[in-house]
């Protein structure tokens, strides 16, 4: 079967004291190709785990994952992982990193060269390509980060907080980056993040976690991220529904952080 197939995941974490954490329970989900799902949840809900078991750092303690038919039992480039930040390599050039997979993989220049200067223009970096990457600002580093994953081609991208650390400004500007490469390479993608608004733009379907264990609370199909693909972000905040899910949502979350916050106080 083709695309991304989570099957009844659980992760149990024990603890060297002889307890444990139920990171995830019973976690199922499908994701047909080239659909875009964003995650939110409060922290501890188990968002990271989730992805570094999809991306294959992490082996599940029951179920499985299957990718276009086949089981997934480590990392692999056909999953390619976007972190926060602090991931790129530092001494080499944006251009060095973009097309770091392609060369890892042997290939020559003439095979990947093209592609990556596509994306190098696409994500607005042309100008930059042989600057080293601490001459960058965050939101270009973000860029290279996008870049150089989307170089090796992969089937699933998945992306941690990928813009938590930049500014508003910078920030809205990438989620309007995001929409587009989504829509001009067709790639499945999992997005997780800690904003409502992000997560309401960007997620053409919408998955809210609970913590303690980590589950699945709620999901949503939502049509903000095809009208922000080709219209202004801003606009489709005030778009039917949109504020209305975003209270919802809002709420949701509230709910569950007042409950672990009443919780830790009656442990103390
Ligand atoms: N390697 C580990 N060993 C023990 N416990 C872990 C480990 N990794 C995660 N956990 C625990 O599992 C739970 C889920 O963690 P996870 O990092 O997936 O949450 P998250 O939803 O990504 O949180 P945040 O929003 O803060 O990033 C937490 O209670 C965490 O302490
Ligand atoms: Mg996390």
């Amino acid at each position: 079967m083709s695309g991304l197939a989570i099957k009844n995941l659980s992760m149990r974490f024990d603890l060297p004291n002889g307890s444990h954490v139920q990171a995830l329970q019973d976690v199922s989900l499908h994701l047909n190709e080239g659909e875009l799902l964003s995650v939110l949840g409060p922290s501890g809900c188990g968002k990271t785990t989730l992805l570094n078991i999809v991306a294959g750092f992490l082996a599940p303690t029951e179920g499985s994952i299957e990718l276009n038919g086949h089981s997934v039992t480590g990392p692999d480039k056909e999953r390619g992982m976007v972190f926060q930040q602090g991931a790129l390599f530092e001494w080499m050039s944006v251009r060095d990193n973009v097309s770091f997979g392609p060369r890892m993989a042997g290939k020559k220049q003439a095979e990947w060269g093209e592609h990556v200067d596509h994306l190098l223009d696409v994500t607005g970096l042309g100008d930059f390509k042989d600057k080293a990457i601490f001459e960058l600002s965050g939101g270009m580093q973000q860029r290279v980060a996008l870049a150089r994953c989307l170089a090796n081609d992969p089937d699933v991208i998945l992306m941690d907080e990928p813009l938590g650390a930049l500014d508003a400004l910078t920030r809205e500007k990438m989620q309007g980056l995001v929409l587009k490469l989504w829509k001009e390479t067709g790639k499945t993608i999992i997005l997780i993040t800690h904003s409502v608004e992000e997560a309401l733009l960007l997620g053409e379907r919408l998955l809210v976690m609970a913590p303690r264990p980590g589950r699945i609370h709620k999901e949503y199909n939502l049509p903000f991220a095809d009208m922000g693909v080709d219209g202004d972000l801003r606009e489709v905040k005030k778009a039917d529904g949109y504020a209305r899910t975003r209270e919802e949502i809002l709420g949701m979350i509230w709910d569950m952080e007042e409950e672990i916050m009443g919780r830790s106080e009656d442990a103390s």
